[in-house]
């Protein structure tokens, strides 16, 4: 895994963003896997721009959400389909039908299944963020490397994060998330970090033992892992 530095907050999004879009223009059909949460924020805001301007398109692309609050209102903002939707999807042109979300209303194994199986070969692109406790999507601490899409229990620190989510305080306690086993089938895997909080954990991913206790050092040997931070969480 490498370190890309990307400076102060507003380059940081800029070159990932730049990044993120050098990517979709090599390859219209690119399948990328994005998280929602506050991190990418800037860059889907860059992006959309960019899509508006007539500089990319994604329609053809494929996009497959990395993970999903469970036992939340189908139209509750915090929800990540919903947060997905209002910073990129509804601003840019990717046709529905290319859009994977997790639908937690029937069977979830079956549902895990069909989404493992969509996945297939593995996604082109994810871009994850990260939590303070290690996690990749809802892949918490205790999560083995080759785990796949299922139901998750969310730890008490995720938990607690997700409040910056809701409106209100019925925040989730467990989700359905790509594995880590998912994420490494991609052929790049950029994980995204920001902000100062966010310094002890890119220290501890880049450089400390690697440990099912801090999941996104399971990511550390993918051949093309990049971990992109600004000078937060780069500790700079
Ligand atoms: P954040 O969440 O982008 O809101 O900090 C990241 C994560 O928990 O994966």
């Amino acid at each position: 895994m490498k370190l890309l530095r990307g400076g102060p907050i507003d380059e940081w999004a800029g070159t990932v963003a730049r990044l993120f879009i050098e990517r979709l223009k090599a390859r219209r059909d690119l399948r990328v896997c994005l998280p929602t949460g506050l991190t990418p924020v800037p860059i889907y805001d860059l992006v959309a721009a960019a899509v508006t301007r007539g500089e990319v398109s994604f329609a053809r692309a494929e996009v497959f959400l990395l993970d999903e609050f469970g036992g939340v209102d189908a139209d509750d903002p915090g929800r990540c389909d919903q947060m997905l939707d209002r910073f990129l999807l509804s601003r840019v042109d990717l046709p529905r039908e290319r859009l994977h979300r997790f639908d937690l209303d029937g069977d979830l194994p079956d549902m895990c299944r069909a989404s493992e199986a969509a996945v297939g070969r593995g996604c082109d692109l994810p871009l994850p963020g990260i939590g303070t406790n290690g996690h990749v999507g809802m892949n918490e601490p205790g999560t083995a490397g080759d785990s796949l899409t299922r139901r998750v229990t969310l730890a008490p620190e995720t938990i607690a994060a997700s409040a910056r989510y809701f409106s209100h305080d019925r925040l989730p306690t467990w989700g359905v998330t790509m594995g880590l086993g998912t994420l490494r089938r991609s052929g790049e895997i950029w994980i995204m970090a920001s902000g100062a909080g966010k310094a002890s954990i890119v220290r501890e991913t880049l450089s400390g033992p690697m440990t099912d206790a801090v999941p996104a050092t399971q990511l550390r040997d993918h051949p093309s892992a990049l971990l992109i931070a600004d000078d937060g969480a780069a500790g700079v």
